[in-house]
């Protein structure tokens, strides 16, 4: 990593440079102005699901370069966590900025006492960070999606009997509608 770079929660005079970072990040639908991913961050805001503090920004030369927010998820019936969208400004990826912003999250998580982290990703990027399949644990996906992409990072605190089925936030099913 970078060592001119600043990973810190972010702040409301951040919001729109976050939301071109994920335009520009991911893959836009043709003819959208925005991308599905940009959406939903300001959807989960406006629902008051984000963890702030779980959720950064990574700064570089006072420019917001990467992005990452978890929001306020369920397993079974207890509270989980959910990470999503992660995104790094496409000229500055394969720096370790990511893997920054996911340290970060995973750190601070276990420090809070959360039992597992649960997110949908392309699983050779995320088994550097621990994560594996959820369904290998139990854990029951909300949606019909490739079983080796919805994958979960049990914490500290994580017992297999709190496995269970897991639910996004609300923003997350608007989107699948
Ligand atoms: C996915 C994403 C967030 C990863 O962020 P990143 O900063 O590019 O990732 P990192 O640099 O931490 O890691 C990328 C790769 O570089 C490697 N790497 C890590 N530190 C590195 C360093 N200092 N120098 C070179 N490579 C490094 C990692 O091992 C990883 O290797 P891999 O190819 O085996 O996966 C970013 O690429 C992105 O925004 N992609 C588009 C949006 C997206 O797809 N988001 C995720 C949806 S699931």
């Amino acid at each position: 990593m970078r060592d001119d770079m600043i990973i810190r929660r972010e702040r409301p005079e951040d919001f729109a440079a976050i939301a071109a970072l994920h335009d520009d990040a991911f893959e836009r639908v043709e003819g959208a102005a925005r991308s599905v991913e940009s959406s939903l961050v300001d959807e989960l805001r406006g629902d008051g699901d984000v963890i702030d503090e779980l959720t950064f920004v990574a700064e570089l030369d006072g420019a917001v370069v990467g992005h990452v927010m978890c929001s306020a998820a369920t397993m079974g019936e207890r509270p989980s966590v959910g990470l999503g969208p992660i995104g790094v400004t496409p000229a500055l990826q394969q720096q370790g900025i990511g893997a920054a912003l996911m340290a970060s999250v995973i750190a601070s998580a276990d420090q809070r006492g959360d039992v597992a982290i649960v997110l949908l990703g392309d699983p050779g990027y995320y088994a550097h960070f621990g994560f594996v399949p959820a369904g290998d644990l139990g854990i029951g996906s909300p949606g019909p999606w490739d079983p080796a992409q919805f994958q979960v990072k049990t914490l500290r605190a994580w017992r297999p009997e709190q496995a269970g089925p897991f639910r996004y936030a609300p923003a997350y099913e608007r989107l699948e509608a």
